[in-house]
């Protein structure tokens, strides 16, 4: 039955492959799906593990995953540079935000056993808010990694003389990019984990794992959806149930120190979660 439950898993992705793949002609996606989901299935078989229906999740709603990621990028086009953009129309809320940020970053930095306080990195910063008002004041040095350009440039004037302790701006997506080993403290992601894949989500933790120094921490903080995996297709992005977080958290190889709910956001707004990781 498990070999069939493999197989049946892949028939949806088969015939999304044939239509839209093909339609385009792209030989080289084609080939790079197939050999990617024959992989997956193998590591089913052996492993005896859902690797397959985790990533078939998000592949399920996003509808292409090229498509997913030029929607994002077609949607922050049009973002303003400013506090507003970067809060979707909510900055009001900013100072309820950082503020919850800053105590949930303290139980973890500055004492023995915990992370350091010498460099972070802010990823999908946009402009730098979350960088001015929560990781500048602890950390000496930071680092900023955003895929479009106007919003680290706007960072440069908005961090006004504490850009100076910016090391690097870095335009990058972050399924590209490749955090320097054995380098932060603290990886900061914030609103911006549910732009990527499951694959690329996990892979990306993966990758940022090893960007941390000895007891070096993860805070990922984002929407969190109150079940399975729901698509907003005005900005391309998924919001993900805690279940299915913690499930790609878990196969990153990291394990969750602590999750925390963000409180005095309005009732209507989505529950917004912080998971710290290690
Ligand atoms: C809602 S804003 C949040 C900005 C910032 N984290 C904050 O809390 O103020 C989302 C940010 O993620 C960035 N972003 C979206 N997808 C990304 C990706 N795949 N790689 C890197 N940055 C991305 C956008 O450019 C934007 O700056």
């Amino acid at each position: 039955m498990e070999f069939l439950g493999a197989h049946l898993a892949f028939r949806f992705r088969w015939h999304k492959t044939d239509e839209e793949l093909c339609r385009h002609s792209m030989s080289f996606v084609l080939h790079k799906a197939i050999s990617t989901d024959f992989f997956e299935s193998y590591l089913y078989l052996f492993e005896r593990q859902p690797l397959v229906n985790l990533y078939a999740l998000t592949s399920e709603v996003i509808d292409g995953e090229m498509q997913f990621y030029a929607r994002a990028k077609n949607f922050y086009r049009d973002v303003p540079a400013t506090e507003e953009g970067m809060m979707g129309g909510f900055s009001e809320l900013t100072n309820i935000d950082t503020e919850s940020s800053r105590e949930f970053l303290r139980k973890f930095v500055g004492g023995p056993g915990k992370a350091g306080t010498d460099f972070a990195l802010d990823c999908g910063s946009g402009i730098g808010r979350l960088s001015k008002n929560v990781l500048l004041p602890v950390f000496s040095n930071i680092e900023l990694v955003d895929m479009m350009e106007p919003f680290l440039e706007e960072a440069q004037n908005y961090l006004e003389e504490e850009v100076d302790r910016v090391e690097t701006l870095y335009c990058y997506s972050l399924q590209d990019f490749f955090p320097p080993v054995r380098t932060y403290d603290v990886i900061w992601m914030q609103w911006v984990s549910g732009y990527l894949t499951d694959k690329d989500l996990q892979e990306f933790l993966i990758r940022s794992k090893n960007g941390l120094k000895d007891n070096g921490v993860i805070i990922l903080k984002d929407n969190v959806a109150r079940q399975g995996c729901i698509l907003d297709p005005t900005d391309s992005s998924v919001i993900r149930d805690i279940h299915i977080l913690r499930n790609i958290i878990e196969k990153s190889g990291m394990s969750i120190l602590a999750v925390e709910r963000q409180s005095g956001f309005p009732e209507l707004c989505i529950p917004i979660w912080m998971i710290a990781i290690q």
